[in-house]
């Protein structure tokens, strides 16, 4: 396994709208591996394969960062079939360093993914966790936190990003 470096905003491959994955080989099962060890060595609650500038739909979610080994979760393909609730907290993004900001997620969500090795799973989670998987899912759409953001906050950010040199 392997750390890989992160990419950052406003690399454009965290723009993309990242494909199916339909090979559970060894080589996903070694990206996935790399993806871990690098979300724990960030470290991270969760990492998205376009992060690591692979453009497949491949997200590892695990809020205790390597504590409990149950809290890890490998999701190939996944989907958020159902959700509900609604709390704003505050939320960052390792390819936004430096950058935090309130944003509103729903605090249950029901999502259909495949495992490693292609079977369907599905998963319930709730609050924290709920909130990782849906910026995680937004990843794999090319979609990035700081788009979830309105007036001032939104306003507020641009200013910061473009003090940063990133905008
Ligand atoms: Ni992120």
């Amino acid at each position: 396994m392997a750390i890989l470096p992160i990419r950052t905003y406003p690399d454009p491959v965290l723009r993309v709208r990242c494909s199916e994955i339909d090979a559970f080989d060894a080589g996903l099962r070694r990206l996935a591996g790399d993806m871990i060890e690098t979300m724990y060595a960030a470290p991270g609650v969760g990492l998205a394969a376009p992060q690591i500038g692979v453009e497949q739909r491949l997200a590892v979610v695990d809020i205790s960062v390597g504590k409990e080994r149950a809290a890890l979760k490998v999701l190939v393909n996944p989907e958020i079939v159902e959700e509900g609730g609604r709390e704003v907290d505050t939320e960052g993004c390792l390819s936004i360093p430096d950058l935090t900001e309130k944003v509103a997620r729903p605090t249950m969500v029901k999502v259909v993914a495949q495992d490693l090795e292609g079977s369907t799973v599905e998963i319930e989670a709730e609050d924290f966790e709920a909130r990782a998987i849906c910026h995680e899912v937004d990843h794999l759409n090319g979609v990035l936190f700081i788009d979830h953001l309105r007036g001032l906050r939104r306003d507020r950010v641009r200013r910061q990003l473009k003090k940063l040199g990133r905008a």
